[in-house]
């Protein structure tokens, strides 16, 4: 009888606020899921230069530009969520704040100036992305080895193997080491990364997530340990090559007239054009051989195929192999810590 006096009005504000808080409760509930999966990592940049703020960065964009609801189907359960960054110099420490400063997801970043302990304990993942020659004299410092253990070591040092990184961590059994090489075009999201196989595999989970670190910078390839030095030379030193052929290319046009800025924008876009045709004109979505792609556009008594037989002429094909193969042996004669290894050889 009661209930039939209560007016409709206050009976449908009622549901209406019970129905507001069961919202805002399961909304809560989900956030809290998504923040399960998609957090709950401290990753450690131990030597956050050029290489650490491109793939920080890159990191940091992604997490930053993925809403709760939506987290990338490659990610792994859990991403990092808490970052620290490390440097020697003021000078590096401004860097970062610099180039970083611009993501939402910075606030969650600590950078550290000659302090390596602190951050490399409160890690589950480390990046190591000194200069190769630090490596030793940073993992052997007091405190480091036992703040290592247990923890993922990802490195992307240079002609440094997993065995030299290990030997340099006696006591730190248990850390994982993993190697991976990526290259300048990090800095645009364009790198190529090489991640050499671990033996024994790494976990799926480890696995995953070492992908997802490095595709939020590029592409990523699978290769043996034994490659890296091939990869390093191909992938690390490769822009400096394409840029000497892009060089050449442009002053060709620039000798007979074209001018200057426009020359090298036609020549990076031409590349970018090239590779764009290279990376997705293969079949089942594999790459074009560019034997492929250079017959298509050599038509007979044309003026590309008359490039193409002075290019031969000038062994170009044979000078750039040879200058791959040359990297590789300088990069493995640095990562055994020798110096002075362009010198001639017999
Ligand atoms: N650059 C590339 O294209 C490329 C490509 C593939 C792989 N790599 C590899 O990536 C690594 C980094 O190269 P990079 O070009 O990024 O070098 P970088 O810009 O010189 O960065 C090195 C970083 O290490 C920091 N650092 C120096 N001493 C340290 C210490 N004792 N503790 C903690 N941090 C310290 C430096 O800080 P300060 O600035 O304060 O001294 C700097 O932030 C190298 O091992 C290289 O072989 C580079």
């Amino acid at each position: 009888m009661e209930r039939d006096l209560t007016p409709d009005w206050i009976l449908q504000q009622t549901l209406n606020v019970q129905n507001t808080a069961l919202m805002s409760f399961l909304k809560d509930k989900q956030s809290e899921q998504n923040d399960g999966k998609r957090g709950g990592l401290t990753l450690t940049v131990l030597g956050c230069g050029t290489m650490g703020i491109a793939i920080l960065g890159g990191i940091l964009d992604s997490l930053s530009s993925t809403s709760t609801q939506e987290v990338d189907s490659d990610a792994p359960k859990r991403l990092p969520n808490k970052f620290n960054a490390c440097v020697r110099s003021s000078k590096g420490a401004e860097r970062i704040k610099r180039e970083l400063g611009q993501y939402e997801r910075f606030k969650d970043v600590t950078v550290y100036q000659n302090d390596n302990v602190k951050p490399s304990q409160d890690a589950d993942v480390i990046l190591l992305g000194c200069k190769p020659y630090m490596i030793g004299p940073i993992l052997k410092a007091e405190g480091m080895p036992k703040a290592l253990e247990g923890k993922l070591l990802i490195s992307i040092l240079a002609g440094v193997t997993e065995q030299s990184i290990q030997s340099s961590l006696p006591s730190a059994e248990h850390s994982k080491i993993v190697r991976a090489m990526p290259n300048t075009a990090a800095a645009v999201r364009e790198s190529m990364t090489v991640i050499a196989t671990s033996s024994p595999p790494l976990e799926d989970e480890t696995a995953v997530l070492v992908d997802w670190m490095f595709t939020r910078i590029g592409r990523i390839v699978h290769l043996p340990s034994s490659n890296m030095d091939a990869c390093t030379a191909l992938c690390g030193s490769g822009p400096a090559f394409t840029a000497l052929f892009l060089e050449s290319l442009a002053a060709g046009a620039i000798a007979m007239g074209v001018p200057r800025d426009e020359a090298y924008l036609m020549a990076a876009q031409t590349a970018r054009g090239t590779t764009q045709l290279m990376l997705k004109g293969g079949q089942d979505g594999g790459v074009e051989h560019p034997a492929v792609l250079r017959d298509k556009v050599s038509t007979p008594g044309g003026c590309t195929i008359g490039g193409l037989m002075v290019l031969e002429e000038g062994a170009v094909r044979g000078t750039v192999s040879r200058a791959v193969r040359e990297a590789t042996v300088v990069a493995s004669r640095l990562g055994e810590g020798k110096s002075g290894v362009n010198g001639p050889r017999p």
